[in-house]
């Protein structure tokens, strides 16, 4: 062989080599994902659509960077500390339990690729009419029109596959302070002055009655 059929030769090699390599890294990180979600599907079932009997919401389909930024929300102790918090305490050890470095991205892009699931709506008395009025007043412009959230809105989350049940709590959690209050919690910030505008349960009811409309 010519020095330069060697040397194409070789460079043909290492390339199938790293192609091989990082094909593997990449279903390593997919296994590890699987793996992780087995402890996840206990509570928010093994489709990622909630169970509302442990208060664990519907996760399925939700975009990976609200998966992770919410993950480290639990690690970090800006959700699941409060006092009044039980069901954030519940999720907290959760996510301090993914210890390995990539975890929480392994386990957020397993979750992000599962089939969206639609949770049937539990509250009833909300009128979505007026909760379209309060949603395009208030909601809209960090959580985009479909409620489908927005990264660069500090992190609004998607609201259109969630559960009205844990909205409904969440929207509680902010207004109590027993979310969106720990110095640091920048998101969380964001969002409880927006609470303050909902005035009364019938308010909040509306509000979620509208986004159960949403995104379908
Ligand atoms: C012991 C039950 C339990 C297990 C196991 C569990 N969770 Fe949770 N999870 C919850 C509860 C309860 C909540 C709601 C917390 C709240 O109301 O603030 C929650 C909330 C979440 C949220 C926030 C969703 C949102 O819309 O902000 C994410 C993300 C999440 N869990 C991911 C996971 C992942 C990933 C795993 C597996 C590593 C996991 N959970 C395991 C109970 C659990
Ligand atoms: C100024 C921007 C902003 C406005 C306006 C706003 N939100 Fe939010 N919202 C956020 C951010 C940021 C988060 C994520 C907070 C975090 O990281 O914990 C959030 C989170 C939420 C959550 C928790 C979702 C989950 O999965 O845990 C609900 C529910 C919610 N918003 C509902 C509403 C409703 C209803 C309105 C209108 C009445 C509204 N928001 C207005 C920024 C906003």
């Amino acid at each position: 062989m010519a020095p330069n059929q060697n040397c194409a030769a070789i460079l043909v090699l290492v390339a199938i080599a790293c192609l091989v390599a990082g094909a593997s890294a990449g279903a390593d990180e997919n296994q590890r994902g699987a793996d992780l979600f087995r402890l996840c599907a206990v509570c928010h079932g093994e489709n990622a659509g909630g169970q509302q009997a442990v208060g664990a919401p519907a996760i399925a389909g939700m975009p990976q960077w609200y998966l992770e930024a919410q993950l480290k929300q639990f690690r970090s102790g800006n959700r699941g500390t409060h006092f009044d918090d039980l069901m954030g305490m519940r999720m907290r050890p959760m996510a301090r339990s993914l210890v390995r470095e990539g975890d929480v991205e392994a386990v957020s892009a397993h979750i992000a690729a599962l089939p969206p699931v639609d949770p049937a709506p539990t509250l009833t008395g909300g009128d979505v009419e007026a909760g379209k009025v309060l949603f395009s007043t208030i909601c809209i412009t960090c959580h985009g029109p479909e409620a489908a959230g927005n990264k660069d809105m500090m992190g609004a989350a998607p609201l259109n596959r969630s559960s009205d049940w844990y909205m409904f709590r969440q929207v509680m959690n902010f207004k109590g302070g027993i979310r969106g209050s720990r110095p640091g919690d920048q998101g969380g910030a964001l969002m409880r002055p927006m609470m303050m505008q909902l005035k009364d349960e019938q308010d909040i009811k509306n509000v979620i009655a509208y986004i159960m409309t949403l995104g379908k």
